[in-house]
């Protein structure tokens, strides 16, 4: 039987693609540790390294806002982990 080398090197393009594609996933994931967290514990554990964790009744949600903003620059935290951090703000004041 004669095998069309076109046709297989079309088909080991196609999987290697999909094999680098599926690996850039894997490499963006949240690693488990941090995605697991809540937005409380993300506060305990960061929002008190340089001064008392401020409690959620402190501000508005509109303050929180721009507080978590600033706070995001200076503890230097993930998108994700001020997000969280700012949705427990919002839901404890
Ligand atoms: C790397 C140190 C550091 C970390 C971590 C940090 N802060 Fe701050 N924070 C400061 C400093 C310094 C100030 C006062 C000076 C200033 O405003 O830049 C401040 C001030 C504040 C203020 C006063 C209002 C304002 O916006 O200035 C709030 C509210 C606040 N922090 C909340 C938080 C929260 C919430 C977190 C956790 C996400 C956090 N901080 C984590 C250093 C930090």
């Amino acid at each position: 039987m004669k095998i069309n080398k076109n046709k297989l090197s079309i088909a080991s393009v196609f999987c290697l693609s999909i094999i680098i594609v599926i690996g850039m996933m894997n490499g963006c994931k949240v690693p488990e540790s941090i995605s697991s967290k809540s937005g409380a514990q993300l506060w305990g554990e960061n929002c008190n390294r340089c001064h008392n964790a401020p409690d959620p009744k402190t501000y508005s949600d509109d303050h929180w806002d721009a507080a978590t903003e600033h706070m995001r620059q200076k503890a230097i935290l993930t998108d994700m982990e001020i997000t969280k951090i700012r949705i427990f703000l919002k839901s404890a004041n």
